[in-house]
């Protein structure tokens, strides 16, 4: 939990920021003003949480100018920045360890349709220093920090888990985070909170107050929702503090059992990109790989992706590096003319082996495979396996290793020994 100095010290540096952006946009005359919205604003910042600033243009700017003179001023306050675009530009720097975003919008109020998509942020903001009470922020705290344990704690394509608003809602609907646990380690299905304005189909609903055309739990998965439903049935059984101790650096020490099996890791390039763009593709370019694995009908145990500063790595797990030399040619049911044909094509084959015979109602020839190791298919068949936009262009770059000492000793197989959601971890007398 942050302490007192901690908080301080970041509003602080959203001080500073503000009184020297306000400067600026005096100097320039500008008609637009700055606030400091997210969770430092709200009471509910964690001890790493970022500070979060807006300024917020009046409804006569273009949107181009908005976006560019929004950019123009945040670097005048952080000239080294990168400038980020996820939908709607922004520039990020890091403070005295603190992440500081600068963000351009509209200002809007309650009854006005928003322009771009962050111009609701700051209502956010407005909304939630109404309803939330000293005790509430205690208890999203709560909330933010057991999820954050079970790696579902933010909003991001790379998480997609649940954001800090979603937090405070959830926590506003269901009083205390004891309740919110009670409700979650009974649920089946879906979790949707509040009426319906219009039908939302993702797996968690919660209305937007400020905007009811918008879900804003719209980003969280069906696998973090399940997350949650193990953990909180967990955590109902058996409470302890352990679920919301959190440490960046935990090395879970992974055990290595002989597993019997065979790795491939697919390694590209990591695109300079952002995170937001990045990891749906790379999930994409996983799934992929799956189903071209499960068309081949090679034995495919585990797919997982891993990400490090320069590379994207897909590790597959297999049961046998190759398939058998010899493959089964399924021909049509023995009642069909075409039976004929297929005979005669596979027999005068230079790989024919064996048959025809017959075997459940179809004739069947055995011919001879012509590439059997894996790591030869997936190299052979890359041009025909979409990687996504950003991703494809790398795919000449593609290296498949099969040294399963070398596969053994990266980070990406080490990742993949020590996956468990960390629930396990957290609840540690499970085993006993
Ligand atoms: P942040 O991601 O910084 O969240 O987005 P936060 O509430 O400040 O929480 P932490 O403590 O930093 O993790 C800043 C604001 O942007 C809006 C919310 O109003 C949020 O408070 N936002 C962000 C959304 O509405 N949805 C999102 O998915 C992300
Ligand atoms: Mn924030």
């Amino acid at each position: 939990m942050p302490d007192e100095n901690e908080k301080r010290k970041k509003h602080d540096i959203a001080e500073d920021i503000m009184k020297r952006l306000s400067s600026e946009i005096e100097k320039r005359g500008i008609d637009a003003d700055t606030i400091l919205v997210g969770s430092l604003a709200r009471g509910t910042a964690l001890k790493n949480s970022d500070v979060d600033i807006f300024i917020r243009f009046s409804r006569n700017y273009e949107r181009a100018k908005m976006e560019r003179v929004g950019i123009e001023l945040g670097f005048s306050i952080f000239p080294d920045a990168t400038p980020k675009y996820a939908e709607h530009p922004y520039v990020s720097s890091v403070v005295k360890g603190t992440k500081v975003d600068i963000v351009p919008c509209y200002r809007i109020d309650f009854n006005t349709p928003k322009i771009s998509s962050v111009d609701r942020t700051p209502l956010h903001t407005q909304y939630m220093k109404e309803k939330l009470t000293d005790k509430s922020i205690g208890e999203v705290i709560l909330l933010k920090l057991f999820l954050r344990r079970q790696g579902i704690y933010g909003s991001e394509l790379k998480t997609e888990g649940f954001s800090g608003y979603v937090c405070e809602l959830l926590i506003l609907h269901f009083g205390t985070f004891n309740n919110f646990m009670e409700h979650m380690s009974g649920l089946s299905g879906r979790l949707i909170i509040q009426d319906q304005v219009k039908e939302f189909h993702s797996p968690v609903v919660i209305v937007d107050p400020v905007d009811l055309s918008r879900n804003a739990g719209a980003a969280v998965s069906n696998d973090s929702l399940s997350i949650l439903k193990t953990a909180s049935k967990f955590f109902c059984l058996n409470p302890s503090e352990d679920y919301f101790y959190y440490d960046e650096n935990e090395n879970i020490e992974p055990v290595n059992h002989e597993r019997g099996t065979y790795f491939l890791a697919l390694v590209i390039e990591r695109p300079d990109i952002i995170d937001d763009i990045l990891f749906p593709q790379v999930h994409l370019m996983r799934r992929k790989l799956d189903e071209f694995a499960k068309i081949q009908s090679l034995p495919i145990l585990n797919i997982f992706d891993h990400v490090e500063e320069k590379t994207v790595t897909i590790l597959m797990e297999f049961a046998s590096p190759a398939l058998p030399s010899v493959e089964k040619k399924v021909g049509p049911p023995a009642g069909n003319m075409n039976v004929v044909s297929f005979i005669e094509k596979h027999i005068k084959s230079p790989d024919f082996v064996r048959g025809p015979f017959v075997e459940n109602g179809r004739v069947i020839i055995e011919v001879r495979r012509k590439i059997t190791q894996f790591r030869d298919i997936f190299m052979s068949n890359l041009e025909n396996i979409n990687f996504g936009k950003n991703l494809s262009r790398l795919k000449s770059g593609t290296s498949i290793i099969d040294n399963q000492e070398e596969i053994k000793k990266s980070y990406a197989y080490r990742e993949f020994l020590s996956v468990k959601s960390p629930y396990l971890a957290a609840g540690k007398d499970l085993k006993k």
